[in-house]
This record gives structure tokens, sequence and C-alpha cells, in this order.
């Protein structure tokens, strides 16, 4: 048994996550969360609401409300929305918390005792008309990289650059549209992550290949862009930590005040990945556990040497991960005195692309996850989603294609073959595990079949491949249903009534057994199928002949509701046509 602690890329506040943020970090997280309980691994899953910086504000000033109470309504919409899709977090904390306030703040500290951080006076964007200078979000133009002309002041959407204000063209104010904008002299605080730049180089190329313990190399996806944003052009940046905003938490250097920092507050990119540490803090306190308690988790010294830690994140995200994140860390242990959990795997995907177009919150495009919710169980976007994850490419969403995955996968394959052998074995034995009768050759071809399958499904599951995972468990399910089809216990139980007895008492288990395999994509159904089968063993098969002799004859169970419905064109048509346009 190991001690596994996994991270989501926490959301931003900044109102409802549609379903490309949902498959690009959350719930290939929650897929994997399960999946190791399942195997009967300790694990800690955490995720929390990005509550700092200009998405908030920005959000908070659009909804008309101050932003405390912008944040505190949010987190509970997306935290009922997290548990609408079942998401297993072991807590969903917030980054505007007390214990991440205090985190951060000591983490400047020791990064500034370790002579990482400079003052440095910059040029800043001022705009006249909003009176206030225009931090990240606050500005709008064009990317100076790709050309994007939507370009953000902190990073283009595009193209993952990180930028600086100044470095767009045509700049614009993002509240007010304003192009009346001049350039100030303004104090921050800047991260001397080139300083870190040897170090993080051998620490990223050391994840290019697998390590002496075993563990697969990284992503390639995950190690190009590091080695893109720490090699390309100028190399890694140092980057400023702090800005010109209400809403952030406050500078301070430790518990210290920092002279001439007054007013200001962290860049919401500095505090967030602190609140990874934060949210198992929080958890802790919400449990009445003492620190050592978290601190088991996060602190090499204090009992998470032996913790693999997994971070799951859209692309965009892995600049901060691989470089600044990493940099804090390091940086906070210069003189061996702090060992904080570094990551051991980062997970990283492409986007998932809507109809033709793009996903986009900001204008409000494609399908969000209330939407979702509204109108079919999470189950059937928890199939669609991890099947079709962007690991190697972007991927699309199209309603034909949810239609044909939904009908085919879950209604055709699972939900036929539970709802056949259940409802044949109460028309003809009852609603007990039949007796009699022994399997014979083509169960036992079955159960090789499964135990090849099986194998496979587990190390495609422990290398996090979510698209390879999901199509060995569809066959699975069809490898079932192919069994049933071939065995036909309906004709033998006219002639020999022992032999489909004993076909009968297997596939009844082997429905069991899908309940188990199945519980990491789809836990609702699998929950239900359990229940229906009248168990409670979620233990996960290792003998694959035995876990089909479960259930004994006589056994006891129910006919499921219906586990999948089918969805008709004319659904399919309606949704298409409803989620065509902008989300207001
Ligand atoms: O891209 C985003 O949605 C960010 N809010 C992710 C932050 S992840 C981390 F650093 F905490
Ligand atoms: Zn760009």
């Amino acid at each position: 048994m190991a001690r596994i602690l996994i991270t989501s890329a926490i959301p931003y506040i900044n109102g409802i996550k549609h379903l490309g943020n949902l498959v690009g970090s959350q719930l290939p997280a929650d897929l994997t969360a399960r999946y190791l309980r399942a195997r009967g691994h300790e694990v800690m899953f955490i995720c929390a609401t990005d509550e700092h910086g200009t998405p908030a504000e920005l959000a908070a000033a659009k909804a008309g409300k101050p932003v405390e109470q912008y944040c505190a309504e949010m987190h509970e919409v997306q935290k009922e929305l997290g548990a609408g899709f079942r998401l297993s977090f072991d807590h969903f904390g917030r980054s505007s918390s007390l214990r991440n306030r205090a985190l951060t703040q000591h983490f400047a500290g020791r990064l500034a005792d370790a002579g990482l951080i400079a003052e440095v006076s910059e040029k800043q964007v001022y705009s006249h008309a909003d009176a206030r200078f225009l931090p990240d979000r606050y500005i709008e133009g064009t990317c100076p990289n790709c050309g994007y002309d939507k370009a953000r002041g902190d990073q283009c959407e595009n193209c993952t650059k990180q930028l600086d204000p100044t470095d767009l063209i045509n700049p614009r104010s993002a509240i007010s549209g304003s192009t009346d904008l001049e350039i100030r002299e303004t104090k921050h605080l800047y991260l001397r992550q080139s300083a870190l730049k040897g170090q993080l180089r051998d620490w990223i190329l050391s994840k290019t290949k697998p390590d002496a313990d075993g563990n697969p190399a990284w992503p390639v996806l995950t190690t190009s862009i590091a080695l893109k944003w720490l090699d390309d052009g100028e190399g890694l940046q140092d980057r400023g930590i702090t800005r010109d905003l209400y809403w952030g938490v406050p500078v301070k250097k430790g518990t210290e005040d920092w002279p001439g920092m007054e007013g200001k507050v962290f860049y919401v990119w500095f505090d967030a990945p602190i609140e990874y540490i934060a949210a198992t803090a929080e958890w802790a306190d919400a449990q009445g556990l003492p620190d050592a308690a978290w601190q088991r988790w996060w602190r090499t010294d204090k009992g998470a040497a032996d913790v693999r830690y997994i971070e799951f994140m859209g692309k965009d995200n892995v600049p901060f991960h691989t470089l600044s994140f990493p940099a804090t860390i390091l940086g906070a242990n210069h003189d061996g005195a702090e060992p904080w959990k570094l990551v051991d795997y980062i997970k990283s995907f492409n986007y998932l692309n809507y109809d033709g177009g793009q996903f986009s919150t900001s204008q409000g495009r494609g399908v969000f996850m209330d939407q979702a919710l509204s109108i079919l169980p999470a189950d059937y976007w928890r199939w669609w989603l991890l099947s079709h994850a962007p690991e190697s490419s972007d991927s699309e969403f199209t309603w034909e294609n949810f239609q044909a995955s939904v009908n085919k996968d879950l209604a055709d394959v699972l939900g036929n073959f539970v709802s056949r052998i259940t409802k044949f074995c109460r028309s003809k034995f009852g609603e007990v595990v039949p007796e009699g009768g022994a399997p014979g050759p083509r169960e036992a071809a079955l159960i090789d079949e499964l135990t090849t399958r099986i194998r496979a499904y587990e190390a495609n599951m422990e290398a996090m491949e979510v698209r390879k995972a999901a199509a060995e468990l569809r066959a699975i399910w069809v490898a079932g249903n192919e069994y049933l089809q071939s065995a036909a216990p309906w004709t033998v139980v006219k002639t020999d009534p022992e032999a489909a007895a004993a076909m009968v008492r297997l596939s009844l288990n082997l429905t069991r057994l899908y309940a188990v395999l199945s519980a990491p994509f789809i836990p609702d159904a699998a929950a239900s199928t359990m229940a229906a089968m009248g168990c409670d063993d979620w233990t996960w098969p290792t003998d694959i002949a035995a876990a089909l002799t479960l259930l004994p004859p006589g056994h006891a169970f129910t006919v499921p509701e219906v586990l999948f419905r089918k969805i008709t064109d004319e659904e399919r048509a309606d949704w298409q046509a409803r989620f065509s346009g902008v989300r207001t």
C-alpha cells in the first residue's frame, strides 16, 4: 500500500466551469483518486477554488457584489457542482483561507531569506479612465507571440505564453475598454526564479525518462512546455509576484510587515499552488487533526518522504507548475530546514473543443457544469469526457459523438448486459443466484480474456492513460456481452437447465465485478449495480475466476432500474440548438 497525494488545478472562482475545464484536471484527477483508493492505497485528493486576483475582482464587479461575498457564494456553487459530478475530493478548499494567507506569507519570507526575492521598481500600466493600475486580466490586447487579439496581461490563452501587461500590442482596459493608458513606475517583488534555472532544468530533464524507482517519464506535453519556457528566447524570466490590487494575500515577510509593500497583495499565481498545501491543512483543521496530519503529506522530514505526488492540469497551467511553483518549493528549502514535497508526476491535458470552436468561459460558449447536470446525470458526462480526454491532442465534443457513445457504450453494451442477465434470471430462476451446473470451456475462455484485459486496464489506469483505460473497460464490457450472446442461456435452459444456471451464475457475478471495475469512471451506476446485486464487497479482483464466484448460489439480488437510457435524435437536436449560442 502506497501513499498518494493528488491535486487538481484549482479552478478560478469567476463563474461556473465548462466541460473543457472539467476534463482538463478535476475529472481525470478524480478517476485516478478513485482507482488508487480502490486498489487499497492511502489517497489524499485535494482541490480548491482559486479566489484571488483580477479574475475574481472582475467577476465580482460584473455581478455587482463585494468580492468577499461573491467568492463565498461561488465557492459553494462550485463545491456543489463538484459533488454533482461525484468528484471525490478529500477537501475542496479556498485559496482565500487563513491557512493559505499564512502559508503564502511564510513562503515569501523563506524566499526572501534565501535571497530569491528582488524588490524591483517596474513599469505598470495605469488607466486614466479607471484611475487605477491595470494588472494581469485588467488589461487586454494582442499577443506579441502569436497575434491572438484577446490576449490578457498575464497570459495568452491561445499560445500559453506568460505575458506582462506591458508586452501587449494595442492594449486596452478590460474594465472600461479605454486606451487612455500610461506606463507608471511602482515597486514590486520579483521571484528570482532564473537563479534556480539550472536546478529546474536538471529536475525537468530527469523527468523525460523513467527514473530508478520505476516511475514513468512525464507526458511529453508536460516536459516540452516546461523546457520551452526554460530555454526559449531569453529563457526563464523572473516574475513579479505582487500586485496593486485590493483582493489577495497582503504582502508580508512571514508574519512581519514588508516595508514599501503596504497595500499590495501577492499575485494570484503565487498563492494559488500554495493552496494545495493550505487546503490539506484546511482538511486537517476540518477533521480536528493536528498539523502533523497534513504535514505528513507535504514535508519530507515529517513523513512525506514516501508520498507520491501527482498533479493534474490543463496545458496552460504547465509553466506555473513546472517552473514557478517548484521554484517556490525549492527556494524555501535553501538551508535544508524546510523540505517541502516536490511533485513526482504531472499529468497535463490538451484542450477540449466544442462543436467546431473553442469552449470559452469569457464568451459563454459550450456546455457548463450546471447545464450538463440539468440534462443528464453525472455518469453520462463522466464516461464521454474521460473516454475522449484530450491527451495526445486536442479533442472535440460534438452532440452526435456524445449521443453515439452514450447509446453504444453505456446503454447497448454495459446497460444491456446487466438488464438482460438480471431479467432473464428473474424469469427463469427467480431473484437469487441459481445453483447447479459447472463452468465449461466457454467460461474458461471468458475468464482468460477478462484476466488479460483487466491487467491491461490496471496498467493503463496506473499510467494515467485515461482514454486507453476507458477503451479497455469498454472491451471488458463487450466481452461479457459477447459471452452472453454466444452462450445464450435462454436457449440452453430449455434442454439443459443446469448448464444455463452456471452461465447465469457467472454472469451475475460478472455484473458485480463490472460495478467494481467501472466505479472510477461511473460511480453512480456502479453503486446502484452493486446494491442491486445485494452486495457491498468492492474488493479489487486479483484472481478473476475467484472473483466470479463471490456471489454464491442462493444469494438474493434485485433487477436494477435502467442503468443508462438512450439519447434520442430529438433530444440531441434540441440540446444542440439550446447550447449553440452564448451563455448569458
Ligand atoms: O487556470 C486556472 O484555472 C487556474 N486557476 C489554475 C490554478 S492551479 C494552481 F496553481 F493552483
Ligand atoms: Zn499568444
